[in-house]
């Protein structure tokens, strides 16, 4: 079972305004999470004992939501607590793993959750195979708010090259490639997947191949500019996690959680192996280890946004930690810092 909460305020204690009030909380609920009918349990609401004039469950009935059992009460009033606020708690069942519920809090609630109403980003910045990925998707979980993997875009560029027979390496070449080129990102379930020329490519481009082709193109202003200014709208506008190479230090330099995570070459090829064996994938461990160290090289002591440290980030070495011991030591930095 899943809890969506959610809570908005009126202006006056009216029938109208209470409707109102109540279909747009639904809707934008059910509109942020992809909800479907049969996936919803119960509806239960609570009012602030200031509002007499009309029943939520009653205003979201005749909104439409009566596909489940609806419920409200009047929550005790307490003093300096909020004024005229209907609140919601939506259980729903998914059967997809990974959902990361979106609560909903519109006008004066918005108070209730500083966290989920303002715009913060962590940029997490790296080598490859440091971790960054499976971190960022728990820090987005827990967190709930967006991953975006810069990376991928990269690499669905280079994918787009080597389908078209063009050398990513190629920098005239690839410009050209450039105006015709159509990389979007999309959420289903809470997972990003990667479309290039409207085809769900997030697997195509996982395969090794890609890795230093994507290093390769990357390298061109051109291509980068172009992928940074689709970054900076995406995380400009909602809560995200990036994982990346550049992201603290030039897609965005003001991002409020800075994190730099590294780790022991072996340690990094012995995770991609592992990862790529159990994909399908044949590969030599020491062709690997090599390419991994070639691709730092490259993606370091290249001209434009190479992989460096931002200044104000936090260095975390994830060679010796598990999992849990880094997304401690992360959660500990932003603890401290909100
Ligand atoms: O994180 P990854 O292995 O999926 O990234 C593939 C390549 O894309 C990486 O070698 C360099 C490039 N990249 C980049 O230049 N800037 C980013 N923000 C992310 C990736």
């Amino acid at each position: 079972m899943i809890v969506i909460r959610g809570a908005t305020t009126i202006e006056r204690d009216c029938k109208e305004e209470i409707s109102k009030s109540v279909k747009e909380l639904l809707d934008e609920i059910f509109s942020l999470n992809a909800l479907k009918k049969e996936e919803v349990r119960v509806f239960v609401f609570s009012l602030t004992s200031d509002i007499h004039s009309y029943h939520p469950a009653k205003a979201a009935r005749e909104a439409g939501y009566d596909f489940a059992p609806l419920f409200a009460a009047i929550e005790p009033d307490i003093d300096g607590g909020l004024k005229l606020c209907i609140r919601l708690m939506l259980f729903i069942e998914r059967e997809a793993e990974g959902v990361t519920p979106k609560h909903v809090y519109l006008k004066e609630a918005k108070k209730l959750r500083k966290d989920l109403s303002s715009v913060y980003n962590i940029a997490l910045d790296g080598p490859a195979g440091s971790g960054k990925s499976t971190i960022a998707k728990i820090l987005a979980k827990d967190y709930n708010i967006l991953y975006l993997d810069t990376g991928a875009m990269y690499r669905a560029c280079a994918l787009k090259a080597l389908r078209m027979g063009i050398s990513p390496k190629n920098r005239d070449a690839v410009e050209k490639l450039l105006p015709i080129l159509d990389v979007k990102v999309e959420y289903r379930d809470g997972k990003q997947h990667t479309i290039l020329d409207g085809e769900d490519v997030s697997l195509s481009i996982r395969e090794n191949a890609v890795s230093m082709a994507a290093s390769d193109i990357s390298a061109h202003l051109a291509v980068r500019q172009k992928m940074v200014e689709m970054q900076r709208e995406i995380a400009k506008s909602m809560s995200c996690v990036l994982d990346g190479r550049d992201i603290g230090s030039a897609v965005l330099p003001n991002a409020k959680f800075k994190f730099f995570i590294t780790a022991d070459s072996e340690v990094r090829a012995e995770r991609r192996y592992k990862e790529l064996v159990e994909r399908g994938e044949t590969v030599e461990f020491e062709k690997l280890h090599a390419e991994i160290v070639a691709r730092d090289k490259q993606d370091s002591e290249r001209e434009f946004s190479p992989l460096v440290c931002a200044k104000d980030a936090v260095v975390i070495d994830t060679s010796a930690l598990n999992i849990d011991e880094v997304i401690q030591a992360i959660k500990a930095h932003i603890q401290a810092k909100i």
